[in-house]
């Protein structure tokens, strides 16, 4: 018997001044698409941007139902857009900024678990790193270099063989 210990990594800026122009225009897109998400029930707008590697850029939003499991995520909607639109490409960076009618999200608000397990499709599928920046509607971006520091110990394809 032995422990095993997996230790992941992170960045924190304290504001959108500390990334790349390009990095803050991917920011400003997440944002822009996320104040018009359809989230009547939760009140809760989320919106993501993804950057692919021909330098296209797509973008999604939170969209709900009054069947509430039948809405997806704004990370899932962007992410199957993207691969729908270009289904070889490689997705290099996605941003995700969450907004709450009900209170000020002033932390990072890390992307779901089923989420995580899209990312995790893709990453593995491409043979290539995710960033995935994340923040709120205030305050701090978080990123991490790939999915691996946010599904440590992840299921993937090639456990189905
Ligand atoms: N939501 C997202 O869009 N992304 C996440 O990673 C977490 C949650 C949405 C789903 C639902 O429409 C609302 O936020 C409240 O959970």
């Amino acid at each position: 018997m032995h422990d095993h210990k997996i230790s992941t990594k992170f960045t924190v800026f304290e504001s959108s001044d500390e990334l790349s122009a390009t990095e803050q225009e991917l920011l400003q897109k997440a944002i822009e698409i996320r104040d018009s998400a359809y989230a009547p029930y939760s009140g809760f707008n989320v919106g993501a941007s993804v950057l692919m590697q021909n330098n296209e850029v797509i973008v999604g939003n939170n969209q709900e139902n009054a069947a509430y499991p039948s809405g997806v995520c704004a990370e899932r909607v962007a992410i199957w857009s993207a691969m729908s639109t270009f289904p070889d490409g490689k997705i290099k960076k996605i941003f995700i900024s969450a907004r709450s009618d009900k209170t000020a999200v002033d932390r990072p608000v890390a992307p779901c678990g089923a989420c995580r397990q899209a990312i995790a499709e893709y990453e593995t599928k491409q043979h290539q790193d995710i960033e995935i920046f994340f923040t709120g509607e205030f305050g701090e971006i978080v990123k991490a270099n790939s999915i691996k520091d946010l599904l440590p110990w992840m299921f993937d394809n090639s456990m189905l063989s």
